[in-house]
């Protein structure tokens, strides 16, 4: 009798597997068929399926080399996959994402000195109240969807960056959510949700457009004003100050939305390491690294060769899309200790949560913060919190996150 293993059904199973597929990701364990494609085809070829052809990257190291090499692996055509990938990327060549140097470092320095740990750190305070009341209005409701509880987090945190006026955050959150609101495809492909989230987004690129033309007459200390100024300076286009704009609103929603929620059932799945951390919260800055890497709520970048390149053991001809699964580099038992486990204290941790090389994540400070005082704050208020239905995947290729996340929390 012929034996049936693990791999050989793991391997059965991925024949006609389309990683581009965002159901895969709801509806299946992806983690279980990313652990085979590290042990045993670390630079797998995906045929045209849903999407174009791509290759696909999943062992650390491969995915470090080609974050790091952007001389042969280029973003200036996209960064993701998507439908986008079929009919071109409005953002190719000119949004930061979308560039290689010395474009993409002109881009980054009009921004950069926003996003110091310094220029981050006046916000602390305020980010604080935020998720403080929200937290206590959960508690005091007893059932939450913490998907929701989280929303006005990074909204409100890149809002004051930006320089919104306060009057305006909610007005923005209601934008923001109508407009980029979901990275679940179920949403995306229906045709009302597509029609009111194109009308959002209209709506907030006239909004930029307003507090843009506002600060070249009144300039402050704030990114719109950067891009003010940049324009006037010529470095950047009308449509590129408010693509740069719309990034920036974009970049760090949904990403830190869904950190917020995974470092919460990274918690809620190991009791240990929170009873650890509300014990010690000198442990919140490793805390926060492992909810980055666990969780990873950016499940991947897409780069394009420039030239022919051997990587893993393959050779990849020039103009290939390669695919970086940091949430498969962040699993790879290579670099990470038993790494399904949730330990708050990992060190060292060298996670690629945000990315590496020249596009390491430009919000990478206030993202931490964020998480950090979510964290915080979470600890000094919720003693348990029970999950009340089984939390649905989005169906995305983008970011791993939840539709949502129902709980009934108990103060601490
Ligand atoms: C937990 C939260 C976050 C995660 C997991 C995350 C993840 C990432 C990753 C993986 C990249 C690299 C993209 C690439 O290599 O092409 C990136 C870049 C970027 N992130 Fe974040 N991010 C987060 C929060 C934020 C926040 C709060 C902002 C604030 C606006 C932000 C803005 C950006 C921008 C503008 C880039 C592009 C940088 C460049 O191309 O030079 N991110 N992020």
């Amino acid at each position: 009798m012929t034996m049936t293993t693990t791999p050989d059904l793991v391997r059965s199973a991925l024949l006609g597997t389309d990683l581009a597929d965002p159901q895969l990701f709801a509806d299946t364990d992806y983690h279980r068929t990313f652990r085979y494609l590290r042990e045993h085809d670390p630079v797998h070829w995906n045929p045209e399926g849903v999407e174009p052809a791509f290759w696909s990257v999943t062992r650390y190291d491969d995915c470090l080399a080609v974050l790091k090499n952007t001389k042969d692996f280029s973003s200036a055509v996209t960064n993701t996959l998507g439908q986008q990938r079929w009919h071109g990327d409005e953002g190719a060549g000119r949004m930061l994402t979308h560039t290689d140097a010395p474009r993409h470092t002109e881009l980054r320095r009009i921004v950069n000195k926003s996003f110091t740990p310094r220029a981050v750190a006046s916000l602390e305070p305020y980010l604080r109240s935020v998720i403080g009341d929200a937290l206590d209005r959960a508690l005091a409701a007893g059932e939450c969807d913490l998907v929701e509880v989280v929303a006005l987090l990074p909204v409100a945190s890149i809002a004051a960056l930006l320089g919104v006026p306060q009057e305006d955050w909610e007005p923005l959150l209601t934008l923001t959510t109508a407009a980029f609101g979901s990275a679940d495809q179920d949403v995306q492909t229906s045709p009302s949700a597509r029609a009111s989230a194109a009308q959002a987004h209209a709506q907030l690129l006239l909004y930029c457009q307003d507090l843009m033309d506002q600060r070249a007459e009144d300039p402050r200390d704030d990114i719109v004003t950067s891009l003010a100024e940049a324009r006037r300076a010529g470095v950047l286009t009308e449509e590129d100050a408010m693509l740069f704009f719309d990034l920036l609103l974009l970049g760090g929603n949904e990403t830190t939305r869904h950190g917020a929620v995974g470092a919460l059932l990274g918690l809620m799945e190991f009791p240990d390491q929170w009873r650890l951390l509300r014990a010690d919260r000198s442990l919140l800055t490793p805390a926060v690294g492992e909810v980055l890497r666990w969780a990873s709520p950016s499940k991947h970048v897409l780069r394009r060769t420039v030239h022919d390149v051997e990587l893993g053991g393959q050779r990849i001809e020039a103009g290939a899309d390669v695919v970086v699964w940091h949430f498969s580099a962040n699993r790879d038992r290579r670099v990470f200790t038993d790494p399904d486990r949730f330990d708050v204290t990992r060190s060292p941790n060298p996670h690629l949560g945000l990315g590496a090389g020249s596009h390491y994540c430009l919000g990478a400070s206030l993202a931490t913060m964020e998480l950090r005082v979510f964290l915080d704050e979470l600890c000094d208020r919720v003693g348990a919190a029970e999950m009340l239905r089984p939390p649905a995947h989005l169906a995305s290729t983008v970011i791993s996150g939840f539709k949502n996340l129902r709980l009934r929390l108990t103060p601490a």
